[in-house]
């Protein structure tokens, strides 16, 4: 989306069908419908909308634990298709991690923290099987994470959500990921501390370049977060380009609506409600709309883009 420099990933006109579960098991189900988006070293890109709009779907392609139906996703420039030796395949998920809402789900309850970091440098070369080197490298994560280095000798149990999404990222960090999968990172967790796992997420964009993939329902969380926001819709992007720009002059009637449930003052959402002030029949046109057919992108600002509504 911005010409900054080169991408690390890139999702090229990505199409993701699955087979419907229901009665009509010959039925097919579209989840993505032409997804188009570029990740760049150093930045966050949200992926913004509602339950069961694609979002994970994205990222479920992007960790090749899916692969798509068309399209194609480069890393470096290269299709992951073609990554397929194990080899390859762990260098890949090494460089590619994700972080789920869940902080407990990639963490095993019976190993302390040192474990669990210990195995992510180990696993990934990133330190000598040296005790001494190893206790000191892993002092360093916790501390980049701002969380004491005792938590080493921890549980999971014995964390917060807060603390164990922070080992989360450690996690990231100890096998040098490029990009972070970030799936809702946010939401289990208490508001108060949501700030601060936030801006451990921003430290690691920018002292150590990490590029982000931020998903979430939550356009306050996305604007604290990405220089760049992509609003999907049933399958779609139908608006994205600076968080700034989508987020103070939206224009596509979903974003619209997005950021009228956003408690965040910063966010000038009322401005956005006043100027739209049928907002019940706006809200009935954002219903109507079909998820099957992608319209022309229309170009707002420089980088600003947004799909036009059918009719
Ligand atoms: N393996 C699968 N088989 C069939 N349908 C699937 C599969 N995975 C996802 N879907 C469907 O694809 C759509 C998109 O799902 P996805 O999990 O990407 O949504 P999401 O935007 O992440 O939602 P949420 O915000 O609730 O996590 C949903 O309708 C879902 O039911
Ligand atoms: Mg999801």
């Amino acid at each position: 989306m911005s010409d900054s420099n080169t991408p690390i990933l890139e999702m090229n006109a990505i199409v993701k069908d699955f087979q419907s579960t229901g009665f009509a098991k010959s039925d097919i189900f579209r989840a993505l419908n032409g997804i188009n988006f570029k990740i760049y070293k150093g930045r966050a890109l949200a992926l913004v909308g509602e339950s069961g709009c694609g979002k994970s779907t994205c990222a479920r392609l992007i960790t090749k634990i899916e692969t798509p139906t068309e399209g194609n996703i480069l890393f470096h420039g290269q299709d992951i298709k073609e990554i397929t030796s194990r080899k390859d395949l762990l260098n890949y998920r090494k460089n590619v991690q994700m972080i789920f809402q869940d902080p407990f789900s990639s963490l095993n309850p019976t190993h302390t923290i040192y474990h669990h970091l210990s195995r992510a440098l180990l696993i990934h070369d990133r330190c000598a099987n040296n005790g001494k080197k190893l206790r000191a490298r892993i002092d360093e994560l916790l501390t980049l994470v701002e969380l004491p280095t005792l938590t080493a000798d921890k549980f999971p149990h014995e964390l917060s959500g807060g603390q164990r999404q922070r080992v989360n990222m450690a996690k990231t960090l100890a096998v040098g990921a490029e990009l972070v999968l970030a799936d809702e990172p946010t939401s289990m967790l208490d508001v108060s501390i949501r700030l601060g796992v936030l801006d451990t997420m921003k430290r690691m964009k920018s002292e150590h370049d990490m590029a982000f993939l931020y998903i979430t329902h939550d356009l306050a969380t996305a604007h604290y977060i990405a220089e760049e926001t992509a609003v999907m819709y049933k399958g779609q992007i139908v608006e994205w380009g600076d968080t700034h720009e989508v987020i103070n002059n939206p224009q596509h009637p979903y974003t619209k609506l997005l950021i009228s449930a956003v408690p965040d003052p910063e966010i000038k959402f009322r401005e956005v409600i006043e100027q739209d002030l049928d907002f019940s029949s706006h809200a009935e046109k954002v219903r109507a709309l079909s998820g099957h057919k992608v319209n022309q992108a229309k170009q707002v600002n420089h980088n600003h883009f947004v799909r036009l509504l059918a009719g």
